[in-house]
């Protein structure tokens, strides 16, 4: 070919091409690169391990939860020791009491079963991080987070069966205190209600644990994704729904209000439940206080739909479980509570 003839030619595929500048595929081309990108990473580290106890032996499995189980103080142990195996170094306690009542009152007994597994998995496993549930609704006769507005403690100008907020904060702060004198190393109240962190803060300051943390359930919605940890904890409510104190699934701004005010009571860590249908809400509390530790809940809802697509064969559990937690972590988690903790630690392997 001439000089004559290629300057003649027509536009060609090639001119076409080399006018593309950019091309985010060249930085996708091989494993090496991609890992070398890759702006999110999981690691074992990052979970939190939900263990729900209860008095007796042996374990039991719960049915719309799979691989999942109540256990004995003995087995919760156990299961702890085989998360620490498998590079999780932190557990949530949920208890189930032997007897319910009106307050709930072995929520903050010495020999309650959440302080039973306390004190043991501290002796067995000193470096794992012990962190408590602290709430009323799975204490409680009528399943609900808090003290309700009948009988004795009748408030005027509240409707019957309203769960009363500043009543439940003597409560919390009692129950905090409780796990802090077994060994506790974070406490985490979900209730909702208002001023919970200033009461816990206060109780565990005079009682002389300034120093335990308090991770917030600051923004906890009134979701049907709790379905399957009801029946787990055995803490459904017995009437009505949780929606006077629980947040409504359609909003952010509020979300925005009930963080500002938990990091102004003090809480160390936020969190933010559930995680998968809120991730924008992750985002939005993230990027308002960078500086705090942020948590996210992948509740029991979003755990079990998980487990029975994965056990129909309709998607891998592993990978579909693994991309679900970097989408949390992405969303501006730091640390994410799963049923799929040790499961996931072992995928990461
Ligand atoms: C309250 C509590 C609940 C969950 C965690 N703490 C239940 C509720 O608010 O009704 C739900 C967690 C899950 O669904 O995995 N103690």
């Amino acid at each position: 070919m001439t000089l004559l003839e290629i300057d003649r030619r027509p536009l060609t595929t090639d001119h076409r091409l080399s006018s593309i500048v950019h091309r985010p595929r060249r930085l996708r081309a091989t494993p090496a690169l991609r890992a070398m990108i890759r702006e999110t990473e999981l690691n074992a580290r990052d979970f939190i391990y939900p263990l729900f106890v209860r008095h007796g032996t042996g374990r039991t499995a719960i049915g719309s939860m799979p691989g999942v189980y109540q256990l004995s103080v003995e087995e919760a142990v156990r299961e702890a020791e085989s998360a620490a195996r498998s590079g999780v170094n932190a557990v949530i306690l949920f208890g189930i009491p032997k007897e319910k009542d009106p307050i709930g009152l072995e929520n903050f007994s010495e020999n309650g079963i959440v302080q039973q597994a306390i004190r043991a998995i501290k002796k067995e496993i000193p470096e794992m991080v012990v962190v408590t549930d602290v709430c009323l609704c799975e204490y409680t006769d009528h399943g609900h987070c808090g003290i309700l507005n009948t009988g004795e403690h009748f408030h005027v100008g509240l409707p019957e069966g309203y769960v009363l907020n500043d009543p439940t904060l003597d409560v919390l702060a009692k129950v905090s205190v409780s796990h802090a004198e077994c060994g506790a190393d974070i406490v985490a109240p979900s209730g909702m209600m208002d001023g919970m962190v200033t009461a816990i803060r206060a109780g565990l300051d005079f009682a002389g644990y300034e120093n335990l943390p308090i991770m917030s359930y600051a923004v906890k919605y009134a979701s049907s994704f709790y379905g399957p940890f009801r029946d787990a904890a055995e803490g459904a409510p017995k009437f009505g729904d949780r929606k006077s104190h629980q947040m409504d699934p359609a909003n952010v701004r509020e979300a925005l209000r009930e963080a500002t005010l938990d990091v102004e009571e003090g809480a160390d860590m936020l969190m933010v439940k559930p995680a998968l249908a809120y991730l924008d809400v992750i985002r939005v509390v993230k990027d308002a206080y960078p500086e705090l530790p942020m948590a996210a809940y992948n509740v029991s809802g979003e755990y079990s739909m998980v487990k029975a697509t994965a056990q129909n064969g309709w998607v891998d559990e592993a990978k579909v479980t693994l991309e679900t937690l970097t989408s949390i972590k992405r969303a501006g988690a730091d640390v994410i509570i799963t049923y799929h903790a040790v499961d996931a630690a072992r995928w990461l392997k």
